[in-house]
């Protein structure tokens, strides 16, 4: 459905949960441990499209060391020949990160399914480290043993909006995160 009017858009914020000032004083605590752990060592940021472009955004700008960036993306979908939800990569990165410490920067950890896989294919490619950073954890949905190793907010089960996780595609622009409303 598109969303053009402007109450209508409105309408569906229920209040903010996390404000503005709150996401940017835990991104510089994260990011401060990032300038310390990884200083002189070969960094790659990997970006979880697009839920997570607004963090890494964020998050890429208070890291003061040398860092590169790259892209993934995924789509979980229903597999009618499996019982469970599959993963599927539709963005996929074209280097060898076998010298790299990569941190993986996701929106938010839900069944945890999708950085389940993400992580199985990169540990594959033997990087020199792999941690993942959420902006967002929500544990009681997860249906997998998946854990991030660090999680800046954890939240209850409630479909959450804004700073780049949409509904329907919109919402990704409040720069603070919402909770949607029924
Ligand atoms: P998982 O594979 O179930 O962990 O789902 C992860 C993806 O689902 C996230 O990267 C988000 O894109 C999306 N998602 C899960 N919960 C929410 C939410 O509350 N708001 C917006 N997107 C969500
Ligand atoms: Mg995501």
């Amino acid at each position: 459905m598109k969303i053009t009017d402007e109450s209508l858009f409105q309408s569906k914020i229920k209040g903010v949960l996390i404000t503005e000032d709150e996401i940017k004083a835990k991104i510089s605590q994260v990011a401060k441990e990032i300038n310390e752990r990884f200083a002189s060592k070969p960094l790659l940021l990997i970006s979880i499209l697009k839920g997570s472009f607004v963090f890494l955004s964020d998050l890429m700008r208070e890291i003061k060391i040398p860092c590169e960036v790259a892209f993934m993306a995924a789509k979980s979908y229903f597999d009618e020949t499996s019982p469970r939800e599959s993963v599927q990569i539709t963005l996929d990165i074209d280097r060898d990160i076998s010298e790299y410490n990569v941190i993986i920067v996701e929106d938010i950890i839900d069944t945890g399914r999708t950085l389940k896989e993400i992580v199985k294919i990169l540990e594959r490619r033997k990087p020199l480290s792999l941690s993942v950073i959420t902006l967002l954890d929500k544990p009681s949905r997860r249906l997998t043993d998946f854990n991030a190793d660090c999680s800046l907010f954890t939240i209850e089960d409630r479909f959450v909006i804004g700073y780049g996780l949409d509904y329907g595609e919109y919402y990704r622009n409040l720069p603070y995160i919402a909770e949607l409303s029924e």
